[in-house]
């Protein structure tokens, strides 16, 4: 019988795709995936560590293993990922409420997975967090699971050094797949049905091989047979040529969505954060971006309370975001990482003042969020079906051309189906569909 493996996964989408990599690499060696804790052999949790929050999350999570750990001493636990890489032997130390952890794995050791699990069973806790950086892993093979999405890591590592991020440190250097084998991994995803790709790296669009830039990838990606959708995140603003804007404005399977970083709109704040942009050369690309590709949907990152942010950069950010409409954002409060740039500068903004801009800045974009998808009402969309809405209506949910949520009645229609829609109502979050003419549901195409 092979052993049982259940793995949880926090972070962004590179950790997802590297739960995939490591999933991949223990089904060579005869593990099977559980989503049930109570039958597993193994446990592995895939950290995240931008911030405290997460950090803190996580080790809560890690304290309630623990105690599965006691009832069942054979098991293992292993933490994966950026937190690990951070963290380290701090994780070992009971006093940290990680009583039980027995190994911890950075991102670069993932390989070695399947032997460091076989002499966690025999020996006392220990750490695997050596940074490789030509580690790419292009020959393994991941286990996909997320249904009709596959995420395709064209490249590790960071080496921007943005003076908040912790990324840097944990993720190691810069590093980009070749070509080839990013276009022979989206031809099989293509091959094994899937209809997305969504290519991934901490600054995506600064991939390079030779003499091809992301532009060219996009081009190319875009060329191959039976891949219906192609997204990117996350684009670095300094990145943004117009070699990967008109690439994205001539491929037609290139989606007009993009997830744009912005962090903050006082270039006093993005000078300290070492940005290498202004908001006026956001604002341009922007612009470019709005006139090259019509209905494009753009999404952010805020953060809030950087170390000297006043309270007129904070009305900047707030202002930007007002005139910009954004359609999505995710804002944060800053939160200090041992070992970056600006922790040595320390926190100049409390955490009650910080707490009081971020909600200013929700309200501002909730209301941005709503009335731009209200905007979407009576239109035409196109949608890949996913599967069951989260509400457990019956109602299925799938995703626009702009990545907009849409739910609606599923009429026999499956996951993977990509169908026309009409939007009849809109929420911050969600756009409700409608099928055009019931009787011709779920055949009917936007083909
Ligand atoms: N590589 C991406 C972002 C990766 S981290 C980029 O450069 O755009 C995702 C987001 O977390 C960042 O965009 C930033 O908004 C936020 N973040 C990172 N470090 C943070 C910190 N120390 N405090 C608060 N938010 C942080
Ligand atoms: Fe962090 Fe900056 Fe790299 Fe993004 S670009 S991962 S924010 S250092
Ligand atoms: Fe977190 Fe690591 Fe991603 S720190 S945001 S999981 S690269």
């Amino acid at each position: 019988m092979g052993k049982k493996l259940y793995i949880e996964t926090y972070g962004c989408q590179m950790n997802e795709a590297d739960s995939e990599l490591a999933l991949g690499i223990l089904q060579d060696k005869g593990y099977t995936r559980t989503y049930e804790i109570a039958e597993s052999d193994v446990i592995l949790v895939n950290t995240c560590a931008v911030r405290e929050h997460a950090e803190e999350r996580i080790l809560g999570r890690l304290g309630y293993f623990s105690t599965i750990k006691s009832r069942k001493p054979d098991i293992v636990v292993g933490v994966l990922g950026c937190m690990g890489q951070h963290l380290q032997d701090q994780l070992l130390t009971p006093s940290n409420g990680a009583d039980g952890v027995d190994l911890v794995i950075g991102p670069d050791g993932y390989r070695r997975l399947p032997e460091l699990i076989d002499r966690a069973r025999g020996s006392d806790p220990f750490l695997d967090v050596r940074l490789d950086r030509h580690e790419l892993y292009s020959d393994v093979d991941p286990l996909r699971t997320e249904g009709v999405r596959a995420w395709v890591s064209v490249m590790r590592g960071c080496d921007k050094f943005c003076t908040f991020c912790i990324v840097p440190f944990v993720r190691g250097r810069e590093r980009c797949l070749p070509a080839a084998t990013v276009l022979e991994q989206v031809t099989r995803c293509a091959d094994e049905g899937f209809q997305e790709i969504v290519f991934l790296g901490q600054t995506v669009n600064s991939y390079r091989d030779g003499d091809t830039d992301f532009g060219d990838l996009l081009r190319r990606a875009n060329d191959v047979p039976g891949v219906e959708r192609i997204r990117f995140t996350s684009p670095h603003p300094a990145k943004m040529t117009d070699s990967v804007i008109d690439a994205m404005a001539d491929c037609g399977k290139v989606m007009p969505q993009l997830h744009l970083p912005l962090q903050s709109a006082s270039d006093a704040m993005l000078e300290r954060m070492q940005r290498s942009y202004t908001i006026d050369e956001y604002d341009e690309i922007v612009g470019k971006l709005r006139q090259r590709i019509p209905d494009i949907a753009l999404g952010t990152d805020i953060i809030v309370g950087f170390h000297g942010e006043t309270e007129e950069d904070f009305l900047a950010t707030h202002e930007y975001m007002k005139r910009t409409r954004f359609d999505s954002a995710f804002m944060f409060k800053y939160s200090m990482r041992e070992g970056t740039r600006s922790c040595k500068w320390g926190d100049t903004v409390s955490e009650e003042e910080k707490g009081s801009r971020l909600r200013t800045v929700i309200e501002l974009q909730e209301g941005i969020s709503a009335e731009i998808n209200r905007s979407w009402v009576g239109r035409e969309v196109e949608v890949l079906v996913e599967g069951e809405s989260k509400n457990g209506d019956g109602q299925l949910s799938g995703k626009s051309r702009q990545f907009k949520t849409v739910v609606f009645p599923g009429n026999g229609c499956m996951p993977g189906d990509i169908r026309s829609l009409r939007v009849r109502g809109a929420t911050a979050h969600t756009l409700i569909g409608e099928w055009f003419d019931t009787s011709r549901a779920p055949t009917a195409t936007s083909e």
